[in-house]
Parts: C-alpha cells; sequence; structure tokens
C-alpha cells in the first residue's frame, strides 16, 4: 500500500492541464487518521431534481480509508469522476483500491463508479440487498464483483472494521450508513447533509446557526417525506449504543463539534413540530389575488402569527417549502386562469404535495374574471396532501372592495385562532 508521504503522482499535474477537473483542485483533509476526504465541490450547480441549489451549491463528500485493504466509501456524479480520481491519485495509486462501499446508488454519489471500476478493479463492491438490485438497475454490470451486506454485519480492513447498518428510505430504500468502531466516524449518506458547496469541510468552521438552517431546508426538500423512517433509525441507533464523535454526510459539512446538535436538529425536523408562523405563498395577474393574500396577512400579523410572504415570481418552490416547514398553516392564492389556477402555483403544489407534511392547516383564496375555479382547485390539492382547511375558499370577481379585503382580514382572524388551537394540543 502507498501512503500519502511516499506516493509520487506525476500524472496528477498533467489531470490538471489537461482539463480533466471539472471542479476547483481541493487540498487533501484528513478527517481522522488514515480517513481521507476525496469528495468533489459543485460550486455551480443551481438545481437537483427540483430543487433549487443557487443558494449554496453543494458538496458530494467521499472519504478513503488506507488500511490493509485500501477502502473507497461513497464516490461523486459522473461529471466529477477525473476530480475524484485525482484526489484519489494524491493518497495512492487509485489502482491499490480494494474495496469500494456504496452506501446510496443515486447518481450523484455512484456516477462515477464505472470510471473507476475500471481504473481500480476493486476487489469487493459493498452494498446493501436494495442496492445490489439498484447497482443492477443502474449500471447493468453484473460481472461487477458485488457483495451484499446485511443490516448489522461487519467487516474487517485490517486495523480498522466497518459495521452497515441499514438507513431504508434516508433517502432511498437501498441506503445504509458505514459505521468505523475504532473512530467512532459514522458515514451516513443523504443524512445530516445539507446543500453547501464549501472549502471549510468542517461544522466547527461554519456559524452553527446558518448550518442548522441549511440542515432545516435540505431535510424538508429531500427527507421530510421520509420522516417516519428518520424516527426509526434515529431510535436504532440510540439503541445500538454506537459511539459517534464524527458524522460525515455525503453533502455538505462534517459534524465532529455539533454531532448531538444535528441528531436533536433531526429529531426535531421529523417531528414535524410546527409554530405560530404561516407561509403565505401566491401569484398573481393583475395584483388582486395579491391584495386579497396580504391583507389575510395583516390580519395573522395582528394577531400574534408570524408570517413569511412569498411570491412564485420571485421564489422557487423549494425556497418556500424549506419556509414552510415548521409552519402551521400555508395560505394559497392564485386567480383563475384558463379555468384552472396559474401555473406556477400548480408547479408548487405538486412538489409541496410530494413532500408530504404533515398536520397543517391550509387557507386558499383568489380573484377571477368569470368562472373563478382556481380556489376550489387549490383547496382540493391541499385535501388530498391532508392539511386541514377550517375556511371555505374565497374567490373575489376582479378587483377586491373594502369589504372583499374585510372578509380576507377575517379568514386571516380566524385562520389564527385555529393555528392557537393546533399549538395548543401539540
Ligand atoms: Fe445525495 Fe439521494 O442522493
Amino acid at each position: 500500500m502507498c501512503r500519502l508521504e511516499s506516493w509520487i503522482n506525476p500524472e496528477s499535474d498533467q489531470m490538471l492541464v489537461e482539463g480533466k477537473i471539472t471542479g476547483v483542485d481541493m487540498a487533501i483533509k484528513e478527517i481522522k487518521k488514515d480517513v481521507y476526504w476525496v469528495g468533489a465541490v459543485d460550486w455551480n450547480i443551481s438545481n437537483f431534481h427540483g430543487y433549487s441549489l443557487a443558494r449554496r451549491g453543494s458538496t458530494y463528500n467521499a472519504f478513503l480509508v488506507l488500511d490493509e485493504k485500501v477502502t473507497l466509501f461513497d464516490l461523486v456524479p459522473e461529471k466529477f469522476k477525473w476530480d475524484l480520481y485525482h484526489q484519489v491519485h494524491k493518497l495512492v495509486a487509485p489502482d491499490k483500491i480494494d474495496y469500494i462501499v456504496v452506501n446510496h446508488v443515486e447518481l450523484d454519489h455512484s456516477g462515477a463508479l464505472p470510471f473507476m471500476v475500471e481504473k481500480c478493479s476493486p476487489e469487493r463492491i459493498f452494498c446493501s440487498p436494495m442496492g445490489e438490485k439498484s447497482l443492477l438497475s443502474h449500471f447493468h454490470k453484473p460481472e461487477w464483483p458485488v457483495q451484499v451486506v446485511k443490516d448489522g454485519e461487519s467487516i474487517s480492513l485490517g486495523r480498522k472494521d466497518v459495521q452497515f447498518m441499514e438507513a431504508r428510505m434516508l433517502h432511498w430504500p437501498d441506503t445504509m450508513f458505514s459505521y468505523i468502531p475504532q473512530d467512532r466516524l459514522l458515514i451516513s449518506s443523504d443524512a445530516f447533509g445539507q446543500n453547501i458547496a464549501t472549502s471549510r469541510l468542517f461544522d466547527d468552521e461554519h456559524d452553527l446557526n446558518l448550518l442548522l438552517d441549511e440542515s432545516r431546508h435540505y431535510y424538508t426538500n429531500i427527507i421530510l417525506p421520509f420522516s417516519g423512517f428518520v424516527q426509526k433509525t434515529l431510535a436504532r441507533v440510540k439503541e445500538s449504543g454506537l459511539e459517534i464523535d464524527m458524522i460525515a454526510p455525503d453533502h455538505g459539512v462534517i459534524w465532529r463539534t455539533h454531532v448531538a446538535e444535528i441528531i436533536g436538529a433531526y429529531q426535531e425536523f421529523s417531528s414535524q413540530k410546527v409554530r405560530a408562523k404561516a407561509v403565505l405563498v401566491y401569484d398573481t395577474m393583475w395584483s388582486s389575488s395579491e391584495k386579497m393574500i396580504k391583507a389575510l396577512g395583516d390580519a395573522l400579523v395582528e394577531e400574534g402569527i408570524e408570517i413569511r410572504l412569498m411570491s412564485l415570481k420571485r421564489f422557487h418552490h423549494s425556497d418556500v417549502m424549506g419556509e414552510f416547514s415548521d409552519a402551521a398553516a400555508l395560505v394559497c392564492a392564485s386567480p383563475t386562469h384558463n379555468n384552472g389556477m396559474l401555473p406556477l402555483m400548480a408547479d408548487f403544489l405538486t412538489y409541496m404535495k410530494g413532500l408530504k407534511p404533515k398536520g397543517r392547516l391550509g387557507a386558499t383564496l383568489g380573484s377571477f374574471g368569470w368562472s373563478g375555479e382556481a380556489p376550489k382547485a387549490m383547496a382540493q390539492v391541499l385535501e388530498e396532501a391532508g392539511f386541514e382547511l377550517p375556511l371555505e375558499p374565497l374567490r373575489v370577481k376582479n378587483v377586491p372592495s373594502h369589504e372583499h379585503l374585510a372578509q380576507c382580514r377575517e379568514m386571516g382572524r380566524v385562520l389564527a385562532g385555529k393555528i392557537r388551537e393546533k399549538l395548543s394540543a401539540q
């Protein structure tokens, strides 16, 4: 096995010269003794299957353990394959990799796998039982040396061991965690991640509130539908008595100082506990629906409810969901357009419904010219998504009068009362 001190890598500079590196040539970082970060930073990614990453980009963390069995944990998207190769190359000849652990087959973590298998010819590729099926249906390579590991199974790398734990639906059925007991290190795949592009790899190099806010945003847009699985996994981790002093997710920073805080945050996120807050989301044609939702918002504020007013022309649907994560109520306003709601509202509601927020209140309203279907159509989606709708949808022809705006304010007052009732029952 070659080590960092002795490895001569004449090809590395050539990779840079040839322009094979997609991102920035990141410095090698040792996160635990003989455990190295070898991932890629995606500074400019703007969208991840419908989730806007324009805020801060993302990272794909991968880890190389230099032991008797040189082992790569997780990979990067196909477009960063040379970046990964280059990072590995700084530490060891890539063909010295013995094992690859695929904790999750989604292509942001396995896109570079065919390339690395070709370059490294690993002795084994470890994955969960569901991971085996997923690898086959993604890459169609039955000849790969895949070895399925079951929940609780361990392998030895030499000085270090790896214990596997299934973490189904965090974020796909195949997901598993890898735990190295000698390092008290949990490699947690998508769980505990954040979409942050950064050259500062550790939690204590950032403001904790920002990290927890980004973790919440990520959780809401990626993990929220699987909150029941999160609670079961957290309970299993606790029951197992695993001693964890570092959590290394596949996105964002590595938790080494605030491990208890991020585990506590996941308890909170997965409980879907809400507070006295309403998100008011709208699109508008000639400002009538905007006036209506603002009047409703005025009353909520007067009643002591925090509001966040968000125009869908200004905010991406995933940023609205980030704000909605701990809100008790969602108010939707759209005028009627071609017998339905405006397209941006339909887009938002489709996205929101898929994320399955639980235990929320909803209300809908909007203006119309001659048919007026939008408020009922929005209410129907909210009902299908399991929202409680304490108010009839409100529609106003063309431009709201003072009386109409008073009706909107009254809706706000009633909704505030329902929010208070919900919170007292929590
Ligand atoms: Fe980061 Fe589910 O992939």
